[in-house]
């Protein structure tokens, strides 16, 4: 039985994962800072998967939270075969309109809590000759939106270039990229989502069965949905200039995703 360690794992995306997961029959490892939420969840899954749910309370805005999660991973005696680094959030408003401290709490969750545990996890992954890593990111990566985007960005790019140092090793990374998906995501940022197209929203169940196929067959980028695929690929030939001026708009207005 292998085991996958999934931060956020309490609400959206990350729960969504340890669903599947459990389903699967993989142990899992759940990682949050609300602790009552994620035994109420490890108790579902176990009852529901006959698998084993350790849960993990830790705030990865934190040097301690971040270190305890290490730890985890680092422990030899009970391997960690799959690390979701999918804990996440927004913040509502433009460059200045933000707080310093706010914006350095999403650099340390998003970008330095993703560095430090992918190290912790593929070092020993390494060394087994097997394992898989994926960093939950956004389409927002490839736009010009703050430093959300920003910061997704660097999830792309860190694990590409993962990827590409530890080919042949026998370790996966990907770099999982969704669009607006249906979650605790907006609402926790204080963002509107009324103007936000139906057609743009994910299904979070949906999403994450795809990115494991992707992961599967060895992706280190996966933008899982056709409409999104089809939207990146304009984004791509559309001038820098004019893509600024649409998502520095419309990325405040929706909020960021
Ligand atoms: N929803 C979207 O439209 C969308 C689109 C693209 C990418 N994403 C990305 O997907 C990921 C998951 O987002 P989601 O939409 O599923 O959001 P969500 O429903 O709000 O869930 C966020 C999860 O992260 C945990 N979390 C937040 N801050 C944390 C911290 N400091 N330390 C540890 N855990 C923390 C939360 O649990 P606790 O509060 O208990 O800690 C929760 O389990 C994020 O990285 C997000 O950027 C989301």
């Amino acid at each position: 039985m292998t085991t996958a360690l999934i931060t956020g794992a309490t609400a959206g995306i990350g729960a969504a994962f340890a669903r599947r997961l459990a389903a699967q029959g993989h142990n899992l490892v759940l990682v949050a800072r609300d602790t009552a939420r994620l035994r109420e969840q490890a108790t579902e899954l176990h009852d529901r998967h006959g698998i084993e749910a350790e849960v993990l309370s830790a705030d990865l805005s934190t040097d301690g939270g971040i270190e305890a999660v290490e730890k985890r991973l680092a422990d030899v005696r009970h391997p960690v075969d799959l690390l979701v680094n999918n804990a996440g959030f927004g913040n509502k408003g433009r460059f200045l309109e933000v707080s310093m401290a706010d914006e350095l709490t999403m650099l340390k969750v998003h970008c330095e809590a993703v560095l430090r545990l992918t190290s912790a996890a593929v070092a020993g992954m390494r060394e087994r000759g097997r394992g898989g890593v994926v960093n939950v990111a956004s389409v927002a990566a490839f736009v010009p939106r703050g430093t959300y985007g920003a910061s997704k960005s660097w999830v792309v790019q860190f694990t590409q270039g993962a990827a590409r140092d530890l080919a042949g090793s026998g370790v996966r990374l990907m770099a999982l990229c969704p669009g607006f998906v249906r979650t605790e995501f907006h609402e926790r940022a204080g963002m509107g989502t009324d103007n936000i197209p139906g057609w743009m929203w994910l299904d979070a169940d949906k999403l994450v069965a795809a990115a494991l196929t992707d992961l599967g067959r060895g992706k280190t980028v996966s933008i899982p949905d056709p409409r999104y695929k089809a939207l990146m690929g304009l984004v791509k030939v559309a001038p820098r200039g004019l893509l600024g001026g649409v998502t520095s708009r419309t990325g405040r207005k929706y909020g960021p995703q």
